[in-house]
Formats: C-alpha cells, sequence, structure tokens
C-alpha cells in the first residue's frame, strides 16, 4: 500500500526505515520485492536526476503501481528537491512524501521555503522532511563541505517548520564508494535529546554495517541509501555484458543486476533491525 511518511513511522514505532533512491522498474520492483520478503516498510526515493530523466509523473506512475500492490507501506518520496516548485510538481503528481533540501541556503531563507511547503503538503495530505546542517558529496564540490547540525538548530528548525522529518548531519558524506563514514553518535543522542521529531540520515552507503545497526538502535528514523544500489546494479550489468558478448535483450541482461539489487537492499534492510 502507499503510505506518507507518517503512516510508515506508526507502522514501525521504532528502529529506523530504510530508504532507497531508485530510478526505474528494474530497482524498484527489487527493492519492494525485499521490503515484502522481510515484512518491512520502505521509501522509494526520487532523487533529481531521476525526476530530471523521466519526469516526476512517470516516476510516480512506476512506483505508486508497486506501492499499491506490495503487502507492506511504501513511501514514494521526493528526494533532496531545490524549491517549492519542484514540490509542488511531485505532489500534484502524487507522491506521499517530500524532502525540501534547504541546508545550502541561510536559515532564515531555508525556515522560509520549508514552512510554505509544509502548507501546501498538509492541504494535500504529504508529509514533509527537511534538512539543517549540511550533509556533504564525496563526488562533487562541495565548497560548503560538512557542516554538522547543532542540537538547538535542530530544535529551533523543527518547531519553526512543523516538518514530520528532520535529516541532519553527524558524520555521514553522500555517494561514498566504501563503508567508512565516521560518525558522531553523541552528536545524534544530543540532537535526540533536542527534538521529539524523527531523525534521517542521509549518504548511508557510507555507513559501515555495525553503524548501521548501531543508527537504528540510536533513534534514527529514516535511513538514505543510494550509492551502494547504484555500485551492485552497474557492477554486475558490466560483469553481464562481458561475460555475455552475444546476448542482447535487456530482459536477459538485467535479470542479474536486478537480483544484486535486492540481496544489497534486503541486506540493508535487516541490518536495521
Ligand atoms: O538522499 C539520498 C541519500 O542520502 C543517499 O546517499 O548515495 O550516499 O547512499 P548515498
Ligand atoms: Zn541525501
Amino acid at each position: 500500500m502507499i503510505a506518507t511518511m507518517k503512516e510508515i513511522f506508526s507502522y514501525r514505532p521504532e528502529g529506523a526505515v530504510a530508504a532507497f533512491n531508485v530510478f526505474g522498474y528494474e530497482d524498484a520492483s527489487m527493492v519492494v520485492k525485499a521490503a515484502e520478503e522481510v515484512k518491512a516498510p520502505v521509501f522509494l526515493m526520487a532523487n533529481k536526476p531521476a525526476v530530471r530523466y523521466m519526469s516526476e509523473e512517470m516516476f510516480f506512475a512506476i512506483t505508486s503501481v508497486l506501492a499499491k500492490n506490495a503487502d507492506v507501506p511504501v513511501a514514494v518520496h521526493l528526494d533532496h528537491s531545490g524549491s517549492y516548485e519542484d514540490v509542488k510538481r511531485a505532489i500534484d503528481a502524487g507522491f506521499s512524501s517530500v524532502m525540501f533540501d534547504g541546508s545550502a541556503l541561510p536559515v532564515e531563507e531555508n525556515i522560509a521555503i520549508t514552512k510554505k511547503i509544509v502548507a501546501y503538503a498538509k492541504e494535500h495530505g504529504v508529509t514533509v522532511e527537511a534538512e539543517i546542517g549540511h550533509v556533504s558529496y564525496s563526488d562533487t564540490v562541495d565548497e560548503q563541505g560538512t557542516v554538522y547540525t547543532t542540537p538547538e538548530e535542530a530544535k529551533m528548525f523543527a518547531e519553526e517548520t512543523g516538518i514530520d522529518a528532520l535529516a541532519v548531519s553527524v558524520g555521514t558524506v553522500h555517494r561514498m564508494v566504501t563503508q567508512g563514514a565516521v560518525l558522531r553518535f553523541d552528536l545524534l543522542e544530543e540532537i535526540k535529546k533536542a527534538t521529539p521529531t524523527p531523525l534521517v540520515i542521509h549518504g548511508s552507503t557510507g555507513v559501515s554495517d555495525g553503524d548501521l545497526t548501531r543508527l537504528s538502535a540510536s533513534g534514527a528514523r529514516k535511513i538514505n541509501i543510494g550509492t551502494a544500489l547504484r555500485l551492485a546494479f552497474g557492477k554486475t550489468l558490466r560483469a553481464e555484458v562481458e561475460a555475455k558478448p552475444d546476448v542482447f535483450d535487456r530482459l536477459e541482461l538485467f535479470k542479474a543486476p536486478m537480483q544484486a539489487v535486492y540481496d544489497v537492499a534486503k541486506e540493508k534492510i535487516l541490518l536495521l533491525g
């Protein structure tokens, strides 16, 4: 069934829920199959390149069919949107959940846009995540770099905006290809004490298996994973193409990469407990 973030959190009242960036039927269907297998709710997230590639309507058309037919709650979530207009397009297309990322903006501007988005989303029964502090990127020039979230600004930002979930920066970095992130569990604990708003961890491909489990036990409620699935699909597809030079049917070539996505998604969900 298709669900909002709030519905997903009530379905799983403790521990973290996995949220995966997906780019089409091949990976989205495998994520839902893995979630059903272990009876866990899950988020299917569209990032900017995904909606630029296929539009919000197309992303929703594919993922909402999977969500509606699933026997676990599935949120169709817009990830890292950069403006009110982006969010409005996704909500109008049917998304059940959205994230506005104003973490590179001055705090006052981040608050003002987030509030406007929360108002529109609430009218449509859609839940909102926003970010304070900044989770940086490992693969692009990110002049801002890591800006750790402080407990004070987390409390203030959550209260001012009325968001349903807060993305915090506690040591993760987006798009790492190794699991080497150094997490500040002390800071996560302080932020958790400062606000009752559910906390979200971005850039979780870079988190070690042990720390994924620890995050889930330490109050993180949504764990975003993207690169790990792209690595699984891409590497396996490359191996398939090289190993089978005479095969040109995509349905045949995609079998092993889809299985690899399923395996990684299931492993990550299980690590969250
Ligand atoms: O919002 C998406 C996530 O933060 C994904 O990060 O690709 O580093 O796992 P990742
Ligand atoms: Zn992210």
